[in-house]
Formats: C-alpha cells, sequence, structure tokens
C-alpha cells in the first residue's frame, strides 16, 4: 500500500469513514467506556457488540444498554446477529433510528449458544439466507449494510469467496473476513490468503481483512499481502486503543509514538474513570479487573499491583493501589501473546 493511502477516507456508500483502520465489535468488551477510550485515537469506526435482532425487537433494555453511545462517537456502528428473517426488518429499522452510521451483520460468532439457531457463523452453512438477511436490510435502511464472516464452517467448507459474491449481490457495501474457521474458534494463526482470495472475487463489494494484527507492522503486511480494503483491529485494541495512530503513523512513514510505563498507566485509570461513570460500584469493580488486565499484560513486575486490583472491595481501593504503586520499577514487555477470549 502506498505511503499517505491510510489518511485516504473509506466510502460506505452515503457514509465517509475517516480513515481504513476499524475498531471490531467485542462480545462483552466493547462498551461505552471502551469505546470512548478507542475513540480517541480516531480509528475509522468503533463498533458496539453484538446485538441480538430478537432482543431488540422485544425491547430487551440490557440489548439497547450495550448500544449506547455520545455525540462524539460518530461514526459508530451496530451490529445485529440473528437467523430469523422475521426479525431482521425491524431491528435494522431499529438501529438506523437509534442513529448508527453503519449496520453490520455477524455471520461469525463461533459459540455453541448463537450458533445452534443457525446465527453467528451458523450462517456460514446457509449462504443464500445470508444474502436474503443483507437484501432485507438493504430493502430497509438507507445506512450501508455491511457483513462479518469467517473463513468458513471449517476447513472443509471454506466459502469466503462464494459469501463474498452473495453479499455483493444482495447489496452488501463491505465484507469483513476474520480470516480463521469456526472449527479454528481461535486456535492457529489467522489464513490471510482467504482473505485475498475474497478481495479477487470482489467487484463492488470492500473487503476488510481481519485476523491477528496486534502492530502497525502486521496492519502493513495485512494491507500487503491481501490487498485489503480496510482492517478489522479485534484484540489489538485491548489494552492498546492507540493502535489505530500507530498503524495511521506507520503506514505513513511517521516516527512512532514513545509510550512508555506511564503512559499505560495513565490510561488504564482513564479508562477505569470512564468505567466508574458507567457502570454501577459492583460491576465497575469487575470490569476494572477485567480490563485492567488489559494493560497489565502489556508490563512486566507488575503483579502485586494486579493482585491488588483482583482483591480490591472498592473501586477507590483500586484507585488507591494504583496510586500508590512503584511504576518506575515496572518494565514494557517485549512479546506480549494474545489468546482469543469469546
Ligand atoms: C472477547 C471477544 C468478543 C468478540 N465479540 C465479537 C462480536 O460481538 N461480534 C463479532 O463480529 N466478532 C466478535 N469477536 C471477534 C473479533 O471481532 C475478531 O473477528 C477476532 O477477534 C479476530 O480478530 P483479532 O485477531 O484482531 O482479534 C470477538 C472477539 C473477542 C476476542
Amino acid at each position: 500500500m502506498k505511503k499517505g493511502l491510510l489518511q485516504k477516507t473509506l466510502q460506505l456508500g452515503s457514509v465517509t469513514l475517516p480513515n481504513r483502520v476499524l475498531y471490531a465489535p467485542l462480545a462483552g468488551c466493547s462498551d461505552l467506556p471502551y469505546r470512548k477510550m478507542a475513540s480517541r485515537w480516531r480509528p475509522g469506526i468503533v463498533y458496539c457488540e453484538m446485538v441480538k435482532m430478537d432482543a431488540l425487537v422485544r425491547h430487551d433494555p440490557h440489548t439497547y444498554r450495550l448500544l449506547d453511545y455520545t455525540p462524539g462517537l460518530h461514526p459508530i456502528g451496530a451490529q445485529l446477529c440473528g437467523s430469523k428473517l422475521q426479525f431482521v426488518q425491524q431491528s435494522a429499522k431499529i438501529i438506523e433510528d437509534l442513529g448508527f452510521d453503519v449496520l453490520d451483520f455477524n455471520c461469525g460468532c463461533p459459540v455453541d449458544k448463537v450458533t445452534k439457531d443457525g446465527s453467528g457463523s451458523g450462517m456460514l452453512r446457509t449462504p443464500d439466507l445470508i444474502g436474503d438477511m443483507i437484501s432485507a436490510m438493504v430493502s430497509t435502511v438507507k445506512i450501508p449494510v455491511t457483513v462479518k464472516i469467517r473463513a468458513g464452517w471449517d476447513e472443509a467448507h471454506i466459502n469466503a469467496a462464494e459469501i463474498t459474491r452473495i453479499a455483493e449481490q444482495a447489496g452488501a457495501k463491505a465484507i469483513t473476513i476474520h480470516g480463521r474457521t469456526r472449527a479454528q474458534a481461535y486456535k492457529g494463526p489467522a489464513n490471510w490468503d482467504y482473505i485475498r482470495e475474497c478481495v479477487d472475487v470482489a467487484k463492488d463489494i470492500l473487503v476488510i481483512g481481519n485476523g491477528d494484527v496486534f502492530t502497525a507492522e502486521s496492519a502493513a503486511k495485512m494491507f500487503e499481502d491481501t490487498g485489503c480494503d480496510a482492517v478489522l483491529v479485534a484484540r489489538g485494541a485491548m489494552g492498546q486503543p492507540w493502535i489505530a495512530e500507530d498503524i495511521l503513523r506507520y503506514m505513513d512513514g511517521l516516527p512512532p509514538v514513545d509510550r512508555g510505563v506511564m503512559d499505560i498507566r495513565d490510561a488504564l485509570l482513564y479508562h477505569f474513570d470512564l468505567i466508574i461513570r458507567y457502570q454501577t460500584e459492583r460491576q465497575a469493580l469487575l470490569d476494572m479487573r477485567r480490563v485492567g488486565c488489559w494493560y497489565l499484560k502489556r508490563l512486566e513486575g507488575v503483579k502485586a499491583v494486579r493482585v491488588q486490583i483482583n482483591r480490591s472491595s472498592s473501586t477507590k481501593e483500586s484507585f488507591q493501589a494504583i496510586e500508590a504503586f512503584p511504576w518506575q520499577e515496572v518494565q514494557l514487555m517485549k512479546e506480549v501473546s494474545v489468546v482469543g477470549e469469546e
């Protein structure tokens, strides 16, 4: 990819995204505090976690809360999960009426309780139904409709390129390919060849590459190897919400921003503060343990503060532990291992 191209916008139908580094939907993770944190580094878009079509249609308050956002978070995407045609149009309309900029359709979630009724990656086994679901969305809303898939159900049933054609015909503006199969879950590396195959068959539909982008270098390699139009970062943004800025700078030949231990500590505190403002005390305490791990796993010599965060009986106690900790003794990790949590 040529220098400067990442400063170019991404046109999804009538919607212009400011750049081509996108932040993925993350169930149980990409909540409002996460998205507020992430948007400070200006990714092309940030997605809310997936919501179930039927839950939206029956006005389940918990589901609506997953879609909370503030005006400063545009462009913002929502993602629907489901396999029943009867819920598609109403749920798509709700998303549009809530003011979302992009509507994505989840055909990738590998969890049994989601796939058992044919939803999530279960949809990969019924490609024509994917087309019907997308057509129903496209005929209902004016915002761009996109779809997110895996390479296939398993190695014997790779059908991402076939679904790319179907999605294009049905009117989707973009398709995201996670280069793993459903059977793989998160085991083994994502196979970017499958993304390349989708790029090769796509005519008008944009192809977004996904899987194992954890650094600026790996994003550049994904663009290079696959020819994709944009990259979608998921786990790589957990604990490094600035990865979009890192990628954009790298692709533009700018020197990396030096992010030291204290920058990570400050980011952790800022993220915690967003959590406290949004959640109840009890939920905030749980969320801080989860989110704390994302940031702390990038540091060496932080075991004591991790234990304190996990043991704290109030958010105030967690903050005090972080404030009192001797951060000057902490080192940045060279290699960070990332495992799937879906
Ligand atoms: C905790 C977690 C939650 C996820 N939730 C969603 C989701 O709601 N919708 C979705 O399409 N993908 C979801 N994914 C999959 C990611 O969006 C992404 O496709 C996958 O993690 C591969 O990208 P990565 O290697 O950059 O992490 C989730 C992944 C994780 C680890």
